[in-house]
């Protein structure tokens, strides 16, 4: 079983954003899903659930994968990416919404979308709310988050739509860790 990290999520982001006018998604690093060949059904979960090693990422750098055909941001936040993500009033916020998969009724408060409850690790579906680009990161935009340059909105660095014309946060996918350097995606 293998996997592969993405240590570079400048050049990946720019990738991103290169591709992003034509509507193409460049997939990010290759990561391999985990199938238990022991299980009837693991056809099925090979397309559902996958497993990422993050044990490579380090604070202020974001790891990209493919999954179900979407880029997946993985985000090691910085403390002050935290502080600021939770310096945040719920009043500023456009989409009060967490946006997280796990539990939709919870409001969008920074712990109720990050994966840790020190806040260090943000996952993050990464298509723009607006119309599905994919947004740029590693401190972007007017708010030190992501930035989708197709029409301009900007993402707080808990992802949490700031400006521009997204409706929504981005999406939080059902995920967990299942050791201390796994997460699983679905
Ligand atoms: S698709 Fe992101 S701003 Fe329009």
């Amino acid at each position: 079983m293998s996997h592969a990290e993405d240590h570079e999520g400048t050049r990946r982001d720019f990738l991103y954003y290169a591709t992003a006018g034509a509507g193409a998604v460049t997939a990010g690093a290759a990561v391999w899903p985990l199938v238990n060949q022991m299980n009837p059904s693991a056809d099925v979960q090979a397309l559902s659930s996958i497993r990422v090693d993050v044990g490579g990422v380090e604070p202020g750098t974001q790891l990209t994968v493919k999954w179900l055909g979407k880029p997946v941001f993985i985000r090691r936040r910085t403390d002050a990416e935290i502080e600021a993500a939770r310096e945040v009033e719920m009043s500023e916020l456009v989409d009060t919404n967490a946006q997280n998969r796990n539990d939709m009724s919870l409001k969008a408060t920074d712990q109720n979308r990050t994966l840790d409850e020190a806040g260090e690790w943000l996952v993050m579906i990464g298509v723009c709310t607006h119309l599905g680009c994919v947004p740029i990161g590693n401190g972007s935009g007017d708010f030190g988050g992501w930035f989708c340059p197709c029409h301009g909105s900007h993402y707080d660095t808990a992802g949490r739509i700031r400006k521009g014309p997204a409706p929504e946060n981005l999406w939080i996918p059902v995920a967990e860790f299942v050791d201390e350097s796994t997460i699983k995606l679905g």
